[in-house]
């Protein structure tokens, strides 16, 4: 018998697809970057099924690639080219198992798209604070897996700092669960430590035991014209300083990001304030009641004072300051509008990133003139989307070899300000040889006797985050 039909015999043929047309957006990551081809794609219904599937993998030696929502940045959901591999979507894991409003928790299953472990958080009046640009689409399970960051990680943390346990199915087949939702528990190896931000290549999540917060009550947000990238540091120190850990978001966007919004946003709304290079988008929030309007306009008066903030608005309304959110959250989709960009997602300590930011530019310069530099994002964790987009008009084939050279400087260049190449999007299949480049030798270690401990057939996500010995240079 065949391997599909074999496959079908375990799951049933309504738990898998196999046809060009059924497949194909399983098989192509979100930036085009990776087509593959695989033997099937499967949809279980339940852990069992799961479970399942990657005994029967494990014994045949086939290479399994979860897939979430399908918008990471790595190309880590997406199968290789042999057509051998079985991607494992996890859409259909999609319930929300229980909310518990006075623990402070939700065991959501990892098909939950993230917008929809937010409503469930909300729907029992608590928070959720994982916020993404892509949060209509991708799941719960890619963000635990990718260990996703987003824009609130200044006051909550990654989605690490979020989880209490998961319930996950090793390569075995044997499942491993830890959804008890106790704050204290240190019986042995933190395992959902280890899984969280593995990437599908240790196991598969299935679900997973989350931290709540109490709603805020308080809210003000600002879209603010700063002096220059330097002053966003200086604002956001004042900023902290004064407010504390109210201080929620604080989102770093330069002038020609906001103007490639502009004009590619139909919905986007100019905030109308004095032209400056730099932008920051700040928002503190509260669980009391209380002025944050007032507290937040007089830090920006006492730093327009100063000569760092040149101009600011306040959102008035919950449509003002939807508004200003778009700004922030159109820049992705914006820069794809505009044409082809290379991107490096990369962090430094908070008060070097000025500094990435005019070293980086002077590289950008020298090493892609047919590119500009559009370096945005989560400044208040020191990590910058340093991206550069093609010039309109620029030879599309000239701007794309520049890609390696640009990755190499601005990667050492991160290295040398203790820095990091992957801040939050991962490793995937893209940067697998960057992680061999700039990890320590003895961490690469530690990582490859981990990896072989949990996947000895190398069956979970072949590829990603780390080559096989057989496939290194
Ligand atoms: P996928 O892309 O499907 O998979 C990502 C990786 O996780 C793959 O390696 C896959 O094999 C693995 N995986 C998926 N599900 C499971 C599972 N259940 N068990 C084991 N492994 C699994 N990322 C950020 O960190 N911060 C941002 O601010 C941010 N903004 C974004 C904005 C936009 C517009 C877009 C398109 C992307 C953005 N991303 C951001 C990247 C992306 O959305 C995140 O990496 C997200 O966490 C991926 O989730 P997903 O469900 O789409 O995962
Ligand atoms: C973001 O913060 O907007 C994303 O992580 C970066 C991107 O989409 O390029
Ligand atoms: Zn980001």
């Amino acid at each position: 018998m065949d391997l599909r039909a074999r496959l079908t015999r375990l799951l049933g043929a309504e738990n898998l697809k196999f046809s060009a047309e059924d497949t194909a957006r399983y098989l192509t990551d979100h930036r085009r970057l990776y087509t593959g081809k695989a033997l099937a794609v499967a949809m279980p219904r339940d852990v069992p099924q799961v479970s399942a599937l990657l005994a029967w993998c494990n014994d045949a030696g086939i290479g399994v690639v979860p897939q979430g929502g399908n918008t990471g940045y790595c190309g880590g959901a997406t199968p290789d080219e042999s057509g051998t591999q079985v991607v494992l979507s996890l859409e259909r894991l999609a319930r929300i198992r229980s909310v518990d409003a006075d623990a402070q928790t939700m065991v959501a299953e990892a098909g939950c798209v993230l917008a929809q472990v937010q409503g469930a958080a909300a729907s029992a009046g608590c928070l959720f604070p994982l916020s993404l640009g892509s949060e209509g689409s991708c799941q719960i399970g890619g963000n635990l897996a990718t260990n996703a960051g987003g824009t609130a990680v200044l006051r909550y943390g990654m989605t690490r700092d979020l989880t209490l346990g998961l319930e996950a199915v090793l390569a075995d087949g044997s499942v491993v669960s830890n959804l008890s939702g106790l704050r204290k528990d240190n019986t042995g190896y933190d395992l959902t430590g280890l899984l969280v931000g593995s990437e599908g290549t240790l196991g598969v999540i299935t679900a997973a035991c989350l931290k709540l917060y109490p709603q805020p009550r308080s809210r003000a947000c600002a879209w603010i014209a700063l002096r220059d990238a330097r002053a966003a540091v200086e604002l956001l120190a004042g900023l902290r300083g004064a407010l504390g850990d109210r201080v929620t978001t604080c989102e770093l966007v330069p002038h020609v990001a906001l103007e490639l919004v502009l004009r590619h946003i139909p919905e986007a709304r100019d905030p109308g304030l004095s032209p400056a290079a730099w932008y920051l988008l700040v928002e503190v929030t509260a669980v009391e009641e209380a002025d944050l309007d007032a507290s937040l306009e007089r830090v920006l008066a006492a730093a327009a004072e100063r000569g760092i903030v040149l101009d600011a608005a306040l959102a008035r309304s919950e449509r003002q300051r939807e508004d200003f959110w778009r700004l922030r959250e159109s820049v992705p989709e914006a820069q794809r509008a505009a044409g082809g960009s290379l991107k490096h997602d990369v962090s430094v300590p908070v008060a070097r990133v000025p500094e990435l930011i005019e070293r980086g530019a002077a590289h950008v310069a020298t090493l892609a003139p047919e590119g500009f530099l559009v370096a945005y994002g989560h400044a208040g964790d020191g990590n910058l989307h340093f991206n550069v987009n093609q010039r309109p008009g620029a030879d599309a084939a000239a701007f794309r070899s520049r890609e390696s050279a640009l990755k190499r400087a601005i990667h050492d260049l991160v290295a040398e300000m203790g820095g990091s190449f992957s801040a939050e999007h991962g490793i995937g299949r893209l940067k697998v040889e960057e992680l061999e480049r700039y990890a320590a030798p003895s961490e690469l270690a530690a990582m490859r006797a981990i990896k072989h401990a949990l996947d000895p057939r190398g069956i979970l996500n072949p590829g990603k985050v780390l080559r096989a010995a057989r496939e290194r240079p």
